[in-house]
Order: structure tokens, then C-alpha cells, then sequence
């Protein structure tokens, strides 16, 4: 099911630096810190490639993938990355393009919430990082926190999962939530 048609997802690119600026720049930042030299990063649910611009203007060693339900939030992404090498795919979280152990880090923001099945998520973003790779999860609060929470128990190591409120400079309330665990 495509979730954001050619319309919607021309109007979402239009809005989302404006609107969104802020929570990109911080995600960007913490995983541009988190990331080690030259690593394999996959953005899940990548949409018009926002993160990714930020993420590429913070690390250019990184390797960077963003993956998409929508081929034309793939479209808008491929036009908004034309200066960037970055490798963009039309896909499913729940069925993700990718061999096994393929990233050393999956991050994904506002997407969750659209997700199908929290759990079958779970085990594909587990699939495709490497031993010991992380996910950061990044998504407004209150949506489906209790299932998130399950699936990344179920498919990483329990110990290593944690949910933390979200809040962007000069934002007044932490609207956002960040899940973040280390695949076994
Ligand atoms: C609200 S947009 C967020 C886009 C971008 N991550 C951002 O922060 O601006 C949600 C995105 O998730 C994508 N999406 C929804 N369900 C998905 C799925 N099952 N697999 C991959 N992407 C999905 C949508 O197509 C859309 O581009």
C-alpha cells in the first residue's frame, strides 16, 4: 500500500525543512556522532531525503541508503540528493531490498507510526544490521509506543532497548520519541 501518492508527497517536501527543520537537524546530529568512520547507514521511511541532506552535510565518509514505500517520496528524494551520493530504493520495512548484515546503522524518522506490523519491522531491521549495529527510531510520542517497545525486545538485545523523550531546540513540548537498541 502506497501511503503517500505524487500530490501528498509533493506537498510534504514543500513543508518539511520549514516545518521539520529543527527535529532533522538534531537526528542528524546525533547519529552523525553515533556513526563510526565510513559506516553503512540506512534510512528507513527516508521520504523526500530530508535526514539524509543533513546527515550527508555532517558525514561525508558515511555510506548513506534511504529506502521508501512511496516511489514518488523515492522521486522528490532522488531530486533533492542530486549533489549527494546516496543510494535510494522503493521498499517495504516489513520486506526491506537488502541482504542480511547490510548496515552498520538503520534510522528512520516519523515513519513508524505508518508501519504495518510493528513486529515483522522488527525483524527486518534486525536482518539487515550488522551484528552489533543500532537503530534509532525517531517518531511523535504517544503513537504505538507500547508495540514498538514489544518488537524491539523481541528482535534485539532486550538490555540494550531505550525510549526517550525528544525535544528539539526552541521546541516548548517533546512531541517526539526516540527508540534506539543493538541488534545481537
Ligand atoms: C511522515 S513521512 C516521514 C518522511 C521522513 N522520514 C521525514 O522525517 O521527513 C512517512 C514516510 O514513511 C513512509 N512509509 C510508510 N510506511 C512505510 C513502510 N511500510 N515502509 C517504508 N516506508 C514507509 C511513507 O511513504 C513516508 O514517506
Amino acid at each position: 500500500m502506497t501511503t503517500f501518492g505524487e500530490k501528498q508527497s509533493r506537498g510534504y517536501d514543500q513543508r518539511a525543512t520549514r516545518l521539520l527543520g529543527g527535529l532533522y537537524s538534531l537526528v542528524a546530529t546525533e547519529v552523525g556522532a553515533a556513526a563510526k568512520p565510513d559506516a553503512s547507514v540506512l534510512d528507513v521511511g527516508t521520504g523526500p531525503g530530508k535526514l539524509l541532506a543533513q546527515l550527508r552535510s555532517r558525514r561525508s565518509d558515511l555510506r548513506l541508503h534511504g529506502v521508501d514505500l512511496s516511489p514518488h517520496m523515492i522521486d522528490l528524494a532522488a531530486a533533492n540528493l542530486t549533489r549527494s551520493p546516496v543510494e535510494l530504493s522503493v521498499g517495504d520495512v516489513c520486506a526491506l531490498p537488502y541482504p542480511d548484515d547490510s548496515f552498520d546503522l538503520v534510522v528512520s524518522s516519523l515513519s513508524m507510526h505508518e508501519w504495518p506490523d510493528l513486529d515483522q519491522a522488527g525483524a527486518e531491521l534486525a536482518r539487515v544490521l550488522r551484528p552489533g549495529g543500532t537503530v534509532a527510531i525517531y517518531d511523535f510520542r504517544f503513537l504505538r509506543m507500547a508495540a514498538a517497545r514489544v518488537a524491539l525486545h523481541h528482535w534485539f538485545e532486550p538490555a540494550t532497548v531505550r525510549r526517550e523523550t525528544v525535544r528539539p531546540p526552541r521546541h516548548p513540548i517533546g512531541l517526539y520519541v526516540r527508540f534506539t537498541a543493538r541488534a545481537a
